[in-house]
């Protein structure tokens, strides 16, 4: 069975190919322009998206050594992301299908994060405990089987990668925030200031807003206008990067404790953070619990997760029309609720 996969929900045009789950191609264009606008501009995403899919497909079958005419599925993300960037994807995989009379499955994007480790060579084993740390989400989750997953808890406020966003930009290092506040984490104190941690009545809730907002405090009263010296981004950075490293271990730690899992994973954007990577590989050395985080290019948005969840999601025996559409945010009911 081969799969072309389609991902073009927010600022990352990317093609891949599978065959029979081993992938052969996974290409990926950054639309890095947004830089210079301190975040994404929808508008622009959807036209970069629209000049890139094509000859991306184009050089992922070449490079994966087949024609079009060999590909039985085409799977593309459908949500959620932004709503004219998900169109030119998902419309672009509805109209290839359809011409050449080939399967068609949309793909949940947050689906996608969560079986990404099975894309390596080393396959978590269900019950897996699985935490989704992305631009716009965070959520801890119980994955039971390929189709029943449990939410134990998501954030209140902001997703992780947004607090790693909007403190990148307060301190002056811009976006996208993440790869930034690591870079310069590396080189200073995690301990030099505390910064808080929520304590949530939900369980297994997180809250990034109050951290959020403890670093615009302590700038506000060490720096006049903002005016950060060089030398105390790197504490700065590193201490924040703490701060979320222990507020997601903590209930990552408490889940471990409450559920018998088999193993552990960290899926998304922020998984590609080094401090994060490190602090489960300690949990899982501590709880014995076997540990699959995906290579950094699985972390990000990719279409190798795509293609991956529109096979197992093909295999599960869901058929689609072609009036499936794009959707904006995650559906209500994609989990069951803990409780
Ligand atoms: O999954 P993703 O590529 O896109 C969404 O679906 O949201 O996640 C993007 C997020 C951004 O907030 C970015 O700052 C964050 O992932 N990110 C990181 C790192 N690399 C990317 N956060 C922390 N450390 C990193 N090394
Ligand atoms: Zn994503």
């Amino acid at each position: 069975m081969i799969v072309l996969g389609i991902e073009s929900s927010c600022d990352e045009t990317s093609v891949a190919v599978i065959k029979n789950e081993k992938l052969l191609s996974n290409l990926i264009a950054s639309q890095d322009f947004h830089k210079k606008y301190g975040g994404v501009v929808p508008e622009l995403s959807s036209r970069a998206h629209l000049q890139m899919v094509q000859p991306l497909v184009k050089q992922a079958l070449e490079e994966s050594k087949i024609s079009i005419n060999d590909v039985d599925l085409i799977a593309a993300t459908a949500g959620p992301g932004l709503i004219g960037a998900l169109l030119v994807g998902l419309t672009y995989a509805k109209g290839l299908a359809y011409s050449l009379k080939k399967e068609f499955v949309p793909v949940n994007h947050i689906e996608g994060h969560i079986f990404s480790p099975f894309l390596m060579d080393e396959k978590p084993e269900f019950p897996m405990l699985c935490l989704v740390v992305s631009g716009g989400h965070t959520l801890l989750l119980l994955v039971k089987s390929y189709t029943q997953i449990v939410k134990l808890g998501s954030t209140v406020d902001d997703a992780a990668g947004e607090a790693f966003d909007k403190v990148s930009k307060m301190i002056g290092l811009g976006y996208p925030g993440g790869p930034m506040i690591q870079k310069f984490a590396e080189s200073g104190d995690p301990n030099s200031i505390e910064f808080p941690i929520a304590q949530l009545k939900g369980k297994f809730d997180f809250s990034f807003s109050g951290l959020k907002t403890a670093v615009l405090r302590h700038l506000e009263s060490n720096y006049d206008d903002f005016q950060i010296p060089e030398h105390d981004l790197p504490n700065l950075a590193a201490s924040f990067q703490n701060a979320v490293v222990k507020a997601l271990s903590q209930k990552v730690v408490k889940a471990i404790k409450t559920f018998d899992i088999k193993s552990l994973s960290l899926v998304g954007g922020v998984a590609a953070n080094r401090a994060i990577r490190n602090s489960f590989v300690e949990i899982s050395n501590k709880y014995k619990k076997k540990l699959v985080i995906p290579d950094l290019e699985y972390c990000g948005d990719n279409a190798a997760m795509i293609a991956l969840r529109g096979l197992q999601v093909y295999n599960s025996g869901k058929r689609f029309s072609f009036s499936e559409n794009a959707f904006p945010a995650l559906p209500e009911d994609l989990f069951e609720s803990y409780q």
